[in-house]
């Protein structure tokens, strides 16, 4: 432990572990004000910009976000420190009587996080308790895959598979909406191993097939970066290629937040883009698997795509009754056919839509792109003004009552 003079000033600066990091992109994409960056090893906080107002907190999945280190204000880590770290440094020991400048809302996070207890976002009252991090980096589950298929049409540009993973007598416990991480075999471009990509699980808690040990992910191959640039991802190509029998390392499950209520009579309002229906599959599974015992409770969803033959569980999507799931599609890319995004179709449900946000017993979901996020929340201020109601005085009571939940890339 390094120990510093008393005479100096310090600061608690926020800080990623690199060793349990992820690198899901999360906490980047949740800073209002860009501090957070990352580099092809590391996520890193510039102690410059940030305002320690601890939005990229509860949304990330590890608790890789939950660091503050005492430091010299004068010296704090600069970014290249942090993108050289393969553990955190250990901690300063102040000497009696130095002072350290604490914000209030890092004191709070900071006992949670000692705590053990994650951030502050929390799952519907009625959601089961979830398992995470019960396999790491070091030691992470070895699943068998089992099926990989792709979901979308032969002639469709993108090659959407649902790929399933028996963990055979290897306990990996996942819930509706939770995470797993898949290891990539190999090294990068600076001679070490590929970091972890995420994705969400897309079968009910009880196994793809029910009762095995079986979980499937929903994965799009990508050829290209977010500029069209073409790219081969590391680990989609490595997942979308694999063959039956081949052996993957798995870590997780992650999530402690993102989960479908479980108490009779609870309705769920799902909106989702591409891959972004791996949730809202696993959470319609759940909910179809116990349509025999009357449960109660409605499914709206609303789903996005370019075209028909992208969309991934088209013709199992079309086969479910009417009166089991309310299911309004969006295409943007039909010939012929006025582009239509996911939002399009909340405003046209402006009434079910409204009913839904203002039932206690609802809850939201989205997860797909970014964009759709910012376009979503738009449609529901406009069907809420439509509807003599404030989104604005609604969002922050839904996110009280752990009724929104958004999982966006
Ligand atoms: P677009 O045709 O404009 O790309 P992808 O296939 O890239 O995963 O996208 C899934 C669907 O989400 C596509 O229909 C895509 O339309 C749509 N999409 C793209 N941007 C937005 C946005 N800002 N809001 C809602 N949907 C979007």
């Amino acid at each position: 432990m390094v120990v510093a003079a008393p005479s100096a000033e310090y600061a608690l600066q926020h800080l990623i572990d690199p060793e349990t990091c992820i690198r899901c992109n999360t906490c980047e994409a949740t800073c209002p004000i860009d501090a957070i960056t990352h580099d092809s090893r590391n996520y890193v906080v510039d102690f410059a910009i940030c305002k320690n107002c601890n939005a990229c907190v509860s949304p990330c999945p590890t608790g890789a976000i939950d660091h503050w280190h005492q430091v010299p204000k004068a010296t704090p880590f600069t970014l290249d420190d942090q993108f050289s770290w393969d553990t955190l440094p250990p901690p300063i020991e102040l000497e009696a009587g130095a002072q350290v400048d604490v914000p209030n809302d890092v004191r709070e996070l900071t006992e949670i996080a000692t705590a053990g207890q994650g951030g502050p976002a929390s799952p519907p009252w009625s959601a089961s308790h979830p398992y995470v991090n019960l396999y790491s980096q070091a030691k992470p589950a070895i699943a068998t895959v089992t099926g990989n298929y792709r979901l979308t049409a032969d002639g469709a540009s993108a090659d959407i598979r649902h790929i399933v993973l028996d963990f055979a007598t290897t306990a990996f416990p996942v819930l509706e909406g939770q995470t797993l991480g898949i290891l990539p075999p190999g090294v990068d471009q600076n001679g070490k191993p590929h970091h972890v990509r995420l994705y969400s699980v897309a079968s009910p808690r009880d196994g793809e097939r029910p009762r095995y040990n079986n979980v499937a992910l929903t994965i799009k191959r990508v050829t290209a970066d977010h500029e069209g640039k073409p790219v081969l991802g590391i680990g989609s190509n490595y997942m979308c290629d694999l063959k039956i029998g081949d052996q993957v390392k798995v870590v997780g499950p992650y999530g402690t937040s993102y989960l479908m209520p479980n108490h009779p009579g609870s309705s769920v309002m799902m909106v989702c883009t591409g891959t972004g229906s791996a949730p809202m599959r696993a959470i319609t599974e759940r909910r179809r698997r116990r349509r025999a015992l009357n449960e109660g409770g409605e499914l709206l969803l609303f789903f996005g795509a370019r075209v028909a033959e992208e969309l991934p569980y088209f013709g199992p999507l079309l086969k479910l009754p009417k009166d089991f799931i309310d299911i309004n599609f969006a295409f943007s890319r039909v010939a012929d056919q006025p582009k239509t995004y996911v939002q399009d179709r909340i405003r046209e449900r402006a009434d079910k839509v409204v009913t839904m946000l203002q039932d206690d017993n609802c809850y939201i979901y989205l997860c797909g792109l970014k964009g759709m996020e910012k376009g979503v929340i738009e449609a529901f201020r406009d069907v809420c003004r439509e509807h003599s109601l404030d989104w604005d005085a609604l969002k922050p009571q839904l996110l009280a009552k752990s009724r929104l939940h958004i999982e966006t890339y």
